[in-house]
Formats: structure tokens, sequence, C-alpha cells
């Protein structure tokens, strides 16, 4: 089965990944890690996002897509999209991607969220250099501050988590990301994702998932 998480920036779906991976078996595809991985490389690919991304813009559908394919071309199956698609142009592409392989879009998680809390959540995340997994400074603490609690790896923010970037990434997610959830009318599982804390809103997950 292959799910879609769709969801503002900050509003969990990296969060939701780790436990989906964990408990499911899913393997998790963000298009946002594979860009940073690749800004930390060095790579072509990398120095051509790394503008986009520093701003809080989005990365070219064409750079993004082939991106995409490239990975799919390894494993297509049980996957989450994490932050994947996020344009009409992107949705279009997977689709096609994906009917090639003979597979398919199952179900898209809607992380439904008010956006006061966005912010905050944003702010105050800590990510680890090694497994990529979100702490937050307040909310979801590290046993020991400032490194992982799986791999000892050192905490970072996220250079595009500072309010002008989120500002810009939140007027992305309305303008270009938004109007998928209508795009995927068919198969949208709507949840509501604040006031929660990460557990809940995976039992919320699994609940209108029907597994
Ligand atoms: P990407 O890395 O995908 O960022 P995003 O969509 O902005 O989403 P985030 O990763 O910021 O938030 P999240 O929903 O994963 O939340 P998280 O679980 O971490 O993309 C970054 C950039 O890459 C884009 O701006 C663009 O430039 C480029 N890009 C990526 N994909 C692209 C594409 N397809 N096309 C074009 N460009 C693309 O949680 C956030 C914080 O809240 C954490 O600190 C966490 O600990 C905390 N938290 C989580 N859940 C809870 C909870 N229930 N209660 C309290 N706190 C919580
Ligand atoms: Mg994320
Ligand atoms: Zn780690």
């Amino acid at each position: 089965m292959n799910l879609i998480l769709l969801g503002a920036p900050g509003s969990g779906k990296g969060t939701l990944s780790e436990f989906l991976c964990e408990k499911n078996g899913f393997t998790q595809l963000s298009t946002g890690d594979l860009f940073r991985e690749n800004i930390s490389n060095k790579t072509q690919l990398g120095l051509e996002a790394q503008k986009y991304m520093n701003e809080g813009n989005l990365v070219p559908d064409s750079v993004t897509n082939s991106m995409v394919e490239n990975y799919l071309k390894e494993k297509a199956q049980d996957l989450i999209f994490d932050g994947f698609p996020r344009t009409d142009d992107q949705a279009l592409a997977l689709d096609n991607m994906l009917e090639k392989l003979n597979d398919q879009i199952d179900k898209v998680i809607y992380l439904d969220i008010d956006e006061s809390v966005l912010l905050g959540r944003l702010t105050g995340r800590l990510i680890c250099k090694v497994c990529k997994r979100s702490y937050h400074k307040v909310n979801r603490k590290p046993l020991n501050e400032g490194v992982c609690d799986f791999d000892g790896g050192e905490l970072f923010t996220r250079p595009d988590d500072q309010e002008d970037k989120i500002k810009t990434r939140l007027e992305a997610y309305h303008s270009q990301t938004a109007p998928l959830i209508k795009f995927y009318n068919d198969k949208i599982l709507k949840v509501e994702a604040g006031n929660c804390t990460p557990e809940e809103l995976y039992n919320r997950v699994v609940e209108v998932m029907g597994a």
C-alpha cells in the first residue's frame, strides 16, 4: 500500500512517518530529506535545490519529479510520500510514474491543523543529523540536550525554520499544495492533527485507515 501525507509545514508529516515506518513497515520517501541529503553531499541537484529551499520556495517540478522517478526505480511499494506531490504537475507525474510500474496511490492522509500552532512547532524543531528524526525544544525533548536518543547524532535547526521563511513556505502550501486536497478527493482521509500527541495522531490515522 502506498500513502501520501498531505499537510502544511509543521503539521507532523515527518513525525507521523516515523511511527508508520516503525510499526507498520512503511518506507518514508521525504523529498525534503532527499534534497537536504543532496545539499550536504554538495551534489549538482543539491546546489540547484538549495537556492529555492533556503528561501522557503518550492524546488521546480522538473527537478523534483526526476528525483522521485529515480528513487522509484529502487523501490515503489509500501511507501509513504512525505511532502510529495506538492503541485498539480507533481501529482500528475506521480500517477504516470506509478502507472508505468503497475502501482498506485492507495490513500492520502490529510493532516488538518489550526495554523496558529505551526510557527511554534517549526521554530522549536530540532533535527538529528544522522537519522533525520524530529525533536522539539519544548514538546518533544531529547533525553539528553542536543543529541538524538537513538544514535547520539547532533541535533540542528533547519535553515528554513526561521519566521520569514516559514511565512513563505505557508504561502507556497496554500497556493500550490492545498489544491491537491480536491485532486485526491476520492482517496482523502482527513485527520485532525492539532491538540494531540504524536502517539495520539498515529492512533487516529490507523483508525481512519482501518488498518
Ligand atoms: P519539507 O522538508 O517537506 O518541509 P515541510 O513540508 O515544510 O514540512 P516540515 O518537514 O517542515 O514539517 P512536518 O510536517 O514534517 O512536521 P514535523 O513532523 O517535522 O520540505 C522542505 C523544503 O524542501 C520545501 O520548502 C521545498 O523548498 C523543498 N521541497 C520538498 N519537497 C518538495 C516538493 N515536492 N516540491 C518542491 N519542493 C519541495 O513536526 C514539526 C515539529 O513539530 C517538530 O519539532 C515535531 O517534534 C513537532 N511535532 C510533531 N508532531 C507534534 C504533535 N503532535 N504535538 C506537538 N509537537 C509536534
Ligand atoms: Mg518533514
Ligand atoms: Zn538520530
